[in-house]
């Protein structure tokens, strides 16, 4: 069948690599795509935006697509899944992704944690506040140990969590957020309780009624070593996290996944698609570690995926077929028992302001590690240029983490171009606690 894949990141890129590896695709488009997925086998690249839905309505026809996958999540908050089930030609495409009640889960704070308390699901407690209630907010911090968390309720790009050790300055933001801080994101602000622990992600592939585990991971949020400086899309991720063992997986599949979809079942809300998962492990009394929910995203992290889809052994076509006729259930999932680690190679000045446009070489040069493509583009003689701030993310799977790390960085200094910059301590934190 012939495939549309939507967006241009690394999280694509690997998608892209299973999609197109599948006997069951034809032919795979990616819209709008990068220098990587522009030489993957079967794959073209077209110039559609995943938020123009009847550009992508006239292609789908045109071209004979059976099924749309969806990477980020602006399409499916902007209800992408929905318009395809409105329009009677698309009606039989596969999309795969949330409905737009679904993607509430990600685009609203508050509607995830109500959903969370709906299905009694452990996450951090917490109170929303809006303009009206200020005071309350105030009050509301007051009985709150520092650090205090703000949350702007709707879609910041990854920015709209403060995390505030003094309440003073906690209330200033609080106001600031209300008044309009991060937009009409901001509107509503979510103040939590700080829950101390190791974060991680789960992924899910769940057909609305049954679903698969995928593989769990840890991304690197920070751009400097040691997890310090700003924030950024993410910076490299190992898969699997070796402290979500077969005890604490349980209580993830018991306490939050299976309650998430039935919840889902229960409230109607059609979901054929990824639910991630962030995930606290934090301390109990006795030791043991505990799931919490930090939060929900409606499709796969980025760079998770970079280290979670080279693991997956099973035909991902079928099992997105399966997704969409709601029979996942008669699917396995086979996962590469192999750790994977993916560090990403990042433009100078990134997560601020950054170059493109620098020529890449010795792509060529890595035998033994995967490169999937985040920002790049091809040039008119055929050579690739950076495109973005995260640029390239190379990508090992060997018998033991250390190994996989260690290929993974000896591989990646083949790889150059003018301002090119990555972390040297992916994974070590994990290496550390396994010792
Ligand atoms: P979010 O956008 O909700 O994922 O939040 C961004 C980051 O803020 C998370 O990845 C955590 O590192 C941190 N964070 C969010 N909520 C909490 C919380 N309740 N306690 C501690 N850290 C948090
Ligand atoms: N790596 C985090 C995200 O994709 O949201």
């Amino acid at each position: 069948m012939n495939i549309l894949l939507l967006g241009s990141g690394g999280r694509e890129h690997a998608m892209a690599c299973k999609i197109a590896a599948s006997e069951r695709c034809s032919r795979l488009f990616v819209a709008p795509g990068n220098a990587g997925t522009a030489i993957l086998v079967k794959t073209k690249n077209v110039n559609l935006d995943p938020l123009d839905f009847s550009d992508i309505h006239a292609f789908v026809l045109a071209n004979e697509i059976q099924m749309v996958v969806v990477g980020p999540e602006a399409p499916l908050v902007a209800g992408i899944t929905d318009y395809f089930a409105s329009h009677n030609a698309l009606r039989n495409v596969m999309v795969i992704g949330p409905t737009q009640k679904g993607a509430t889960l990600e685009g609203s704070k508050d509607f995830a944690k109500e959903f969370m308390t709906r299905h009694q699901i452990p996450t951090a407690a917490h109170r929303t506040f809006t303009q009206e209630t200020l005071d309350e907010g105030v009050r509301f911090l007051h009985t709150l140990k520092p650090p205090y968390v703000l949350k702007a309720d709707g879609l910041a790009a990854g920015k709209g969590v403060l995390i505030i050790d003094n309440v003073k300055e906690a209330e200033m933001e609080l106001d600031n957020m209300l008044k309009g801080k991060f937009g009409s994101a901001s509107t509503k602000v979510v103040i939590e309780e700080y829950l101390k622990g190791v974060e991680l992600s789960v992924f899910v592939l769940s057909d609305g009624k049954h679903y698969h585990i995928l593989p769990t991971a840890k991304d690197y949020k920070r751009i400097g070593e040691g997890d310090t400086g700003l924030n950024t899309g993410g910076m490299g991720s190992i898969s699997p996290v070796h402290f979500a063992d077969k005890k604490f997986m349980q209580k993830v599949e018991e306490r939050i996944v299976i309650p998430t979809v039935k919840g889902l079942r229960d409230e109607e809300i059609g979901y054929k698609g990824f639910i991630f998962i962030g995930l606290m492990a934090v301390a109990n009394a006795e030791g043991e570690l505990d799931p919490y929910v930090i939060e929900y995203n409606v499709r796969m992290g980025d760079p998770e995926t970079e280290s979670v889809f080279p693991r997956i052994k099973s035909d991902i076509v079928e099992l997105f077929e399966h997704v969409w006729r709601g029979n996942l259930q008669q699917t396995t999932l086979e996962i590469d028992p192999r750790p994977a680690t993916c560090v990403m190679m990042v433009a100078e000045g990134y997560p601020g302001s950054y170059e493109k446009g620098k020529e890449i070489s010795g792509l060529d040069q890595v035998a033994n590690s995967l490169v999937f493509h985040a920002g790049t583009k091809q040039g008119d003689k055929g050579q690739v240029l950076t495109n973005g701030g995260r640029v390239l993310c190379v990508t090992t799977l060997a018998d033991t983490m250390p190994s996989a790390l260690l290929q993974t960085y000896q591989e990646l200094v083949k790889i150059h171009w003018d301002g090119l910059y990555y972390r040297h301590d992916i994974g070590q934190d994990l290496l550390k606690m396994m010792m």
